[in-house]
């Protein structure tokens, strides 16, 4: 549909330790807190599946062979192998840093560019070297670092929603931003009318990490589901059997409406969404730039400085 280029985004890591020995008493223990809820929305709670592990083996096998031209990824780094047959067709590849340790291993691995993801974005926390937990650095510390660090073009995310953002992140060293929450607001947006309702509604400002949306941690606005889940004492399935059972709670709750109920996605910017639709939002972003940095331009050129003097 499309002459431009695009690009495609794969999790490295697909499920985590435990999953495959996760069984049903650990099924029925996650199921509890969620059973009720389920309920509540005039559903059954499902019964026990054993896991059907998918792989990103075959899911990367896909994308080169469509030669896609941008593969990014996240939760790790690919095997070298996959790596060098991206570069040799042509497709650039683009690599998830939570950390400034992330970003220099993802250059060694001589991947193309560095989407630098600090902790304010919506979405998982994709970190592969230590804990999500230990994995907390913010934009505006994470992405002059790693501009530091590596010689590939860095990428910032997390936490950016319109032009301000975006003359900051290139301020801090970034030659590109990668922008969320902000688009998933937008019509064009898989997330269901209850959410994009509650992103544009001005009260999306207390957002939360939690593992309980997937098994991963993830961020997402505070609501009545992301407290359950954090609850002490909720049992969260490994990742993605969490993920499979949650569906069971989310797909109702996004179809009968029910705010409170939804995981509701979203970074710490999303109270500065604005726009319902992906070409105003780029229209506005594209028309602002120039703006601003015009703005940020002449008060540095015409302020005097401290000593007295101008320019
Ligand atoms: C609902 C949602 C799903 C996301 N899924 C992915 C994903 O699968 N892979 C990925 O690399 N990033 C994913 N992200 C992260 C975005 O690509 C982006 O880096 C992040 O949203 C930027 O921060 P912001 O939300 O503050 O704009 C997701 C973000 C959101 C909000």
């Amino acid at each position: 549909m499309t002459n431009k280029p695009f690009a495609m985004n794969l999790w490295v890591s697909m499920e985590d330790p435990g999953a495959r020995r996760s069984d049903e008493s650990a099924f029925n223990r996650s199921l509890a807190a969620i059973a009720p809820i389920i309920r509540s929305l005039g559903g059954e709670p499902p019964s026990y599946t054993p896991y059907a592990p998918m792989r990103f083996a075959d899911q990367v096998r896909v994308l080169i062979d469509a030669q896609v031209p941008v593969f990014s990824f996240i939760f790790g780094i690919p095997p070298r192998e996959i790596l060098d047959e991206c570069r040799a067709k042509g497709i650039v590849t683009i690599g998830a840093a939570t950390t400034p340790d992330e970003a220099v291993e993802l250059q060694k691995a001589n991947v193309d560019v560095i989407a630098a993801s600090g902790f304010e974005a919506g979405g998982h926390r994709g970190s592969f070297l230590r804990a999500p937990e230990e994995s907390l650095t913010g934009t505006f510390s994470l992405v002059p670092q790693v501009a530091d660090l590596v010689s590939v073009p860095v990428v910032a995310a997390g936490g950016i929603a319109d032009a301000r953002g975006i003359v900051a992140a290139f301020a801090l060293g970034a030659e590109g931003v990668q922008i969320g929450t902000a688009f998933l607001a937008c019509e064009e947006s898989g997330a269901s009318s209850a959410h994009r309702r509650e992103l544009l509604s001005g009260r999306a400002g207390h957002t939360a990490l939690t593992s309980g949306f997937t098994g991963r941690l993830a961020r997402g606005i505070k609501n009545q589901l992301l407290d359950a889940m954090n609850a002490p004492g909720t049992a969260i399935l490994p990742y993605p059997l969490q993920r499979f059972l949650m569906r069971h709670a989310s797909g109702p709750a996004e179809r009968a409406g029910r705010e409170e109920l939804i995981p509701m996605w979203a970074g710490q910017s999303a109270n500065l969404a604005r726009h319902a639709s992906a070409h105003e939002l780029l229209e506005s972003l594209v028309a602002g730039i120039p703006v601003l940095s015009d703005r940020l331009l002449a008060r540095f050129q015409t302020r005097p400085d401290h000593h007295g003097m101008t320019g």
